[in-house]
């Protein structure tokens, strides 16, 4: 699992030019569809609402108009800085959460997998924090058509290259101007991401997609048996 913080050193240019678009509202600003997903996925709900890897925060405002309460957990110092104000949040590991088993009705991992070596880990730690009947929203990089094995340089005409099967940590993108490429990030083929939540006891309950017309992010919702 991640012990240090890679987001420390990207934090400035994570809030201010990778969430520039979404915080434009403007829907050419949210091309992959997260406020959608987002609402559709989570819905309007009361009581906390834990965001591992919160980052920035920006998300929070979305959730609190959703009727949640949200809450967050994140590794990096610097992304946390530029969290103040947004929602109440602790520097923590996901995968060792500061919170009672069995207490939060929902959680919420928002573009955080590709990050996180041992995603399963983090699941199975979301899925003990849940009380029964709480909900676990995963939205992400789809697995399927965006890694360092897609070539996205043409939206009309996405490439997939050999890579997709064995999962590993690449810096390999099409594009310098994302995460990807300037510090890492991991790769799960779709069963090992829906395994993580069936192993972890979670019933799958709704999935979605954004992006068009190839999808960039998959959203997956699982339920903690009541
Ligand atoms: C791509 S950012 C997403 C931030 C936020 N969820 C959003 O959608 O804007 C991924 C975040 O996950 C955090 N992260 C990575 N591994 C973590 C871990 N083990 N525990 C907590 N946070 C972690 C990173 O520091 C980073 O802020």
């Amino acid at each position: 699992m991640a012990t240090n913080a890679a987001y420390d050193a990207i934090a400035d240019w994570y809030e201010e030019e990778l969430l520039a678009g979404l915080k434009s509202g403007t829907p050419d600003g949210d091309p992959l569809d997260l406020r959608g997903l987002l609402r559709t996925m989570l819905g309007e709900g009361s009581g906390v609402c834990l965001e591992v890897g919160c980052g920035t925060g920006f998300h929070a405002a979305q959730v609190r108009t959703q009727g949640w309460y949200p809450l967050g957990v994140e590794l990096s110092g610097e992304m946390l800085r530029h969290a103040r104000g947004r929602l109440t949040a602790a520097q923590a590991d996901a995968v060792r959460l500061p919170i009672r088993t069995g207490s939060v009705p929902a959680v919420l991992a928002m573009m955080v997998h590709t990050d996180m070596p041992d995603y399963p880990a983090v699941v199975a730690e979301a899925a003990r924090v849940l009380r029964p009947g709480g909900v676990l929203v995963h939205i992400g990089v789809h697995p399927c058509f965006c890694g360092g094995f897609a070539d996205r340089s043409d939206r009309e005409a996405v490439v997939i290259r050999p890579g997709y099967l064995d999962g590993h940590w690449t810096k390999s993108s099409w594009t310098d101007k994302g995460v990807r490429a300037k510090i890492g990030s991991t790769h799960r083929p779709l069963p090992e991401l829906l395994n993580a939540f069936t192993a972890a006891g979670l019933a799958l309950e709704r999935f979605g997609e954004g992006d068009s017309p190839t999808p960039a992010v998959l959203a997956v919702r699982a339920r903690k048996p009541g």
